[in-house]
């Protein structure tokens, strides 16, 4: 399994042969200026919630890839509406894409789209595919909920966000990866707008102080699991 950064909660998963790309917001961030969304593979978009700074680009990458949205029910059916393919989900389920098993998870956070629509409850994803297992938090706080995903799926890197006012800071970061029982932490959903701006030596260093190793990748760069 591949993953690389995209800037922000930008992802995108090669897994089983399939090209994921999570909630792209990648052609209005400065700091992902060098990354051209018309070159991004998807044959799936997973879209945590409807917030802006998660769905920029997703009507784009999925007209030109035919790409199909899996999201909550609630935004899978405003994309298929729009005759995007979709797949809707919600929270607790689980379904066997031809990339591996996808489960939506809960999170504390809100998922209104930008137009005023409904955009349904936020989630998470676990996705379990070549022997590899990865959570995707999604935008939230920290929650006792976190504790039920070891329950099922022994995690190989969990994906959190860091950047504090919208959602979980490092400190809280470092409680989840606890919860979750996972000492390999990739950070995200900092430093793209001033109220998420963290200083990056100082929370690699607070979870290598409780023995965990928070990697914060450069946008573009990749990591292999
Ligand atoms: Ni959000
Ligand atoms: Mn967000």
């Amino acid at each position: 399994m591949k993953i690389t950064f995209y800037g922000h909660a930008s992802l995108g998963i090669e897994v089983g042969g399939k090209h994921i790309i999570v909630d792209p917001y990648i052609s209005a961030n400065p700091n992902a200026a060098h990354i051209d969304i018309d070159t991004l593979k998807a044959d799936y978009i997973l879209l945590t919630h409807a917030h802006g700074d998660h769905i920029l680009d997703v009507e784009a990458i999925a007209k030109r890839t035919n790409a199909v949205i899996v999201s909550n029910a609630e935004i899978a059916g405003y994309y298929g509406a729009k005759g995007f393919q979709s797949h809707p989900m919600n929270h607790g389920g689980s379904w066997n894409f031809d990339f591996g098993k996808l489960k939506y998870v809960n999170a504390i956070h809100s998922s209104s789209f930008p137009d005023g629509s409904y955009g349904g409850n936020p989630g998470g994803f676990v996705i379990e595919g070549e022997h590899k297992n990865v959570y995707i938090a999604g935008d939230t706080a920290l929650t006792m909920d976190m504790k039920f995903i070891p329950m099922r799926t022994k995690l190989d890197l969990a994906i959190l966000p860091i950047g504090d006012n919208f959602t979980m800071d490092v400190e809280d970061a470092i409680i989840a990866s606890d919860f979750l029982d996972c000492d390999k932490i990739l950070g995200y959903h900092y430093d793209t707008f001033g109220y998420i701006e963290i200083d990056h030596e100082e929370s690699i260093r607070k979870f290598f102080n409780k023995g965990k190793d928070l990697m914060l990748l450069e946008i573009g760069s990749s990591i292999e699991l």
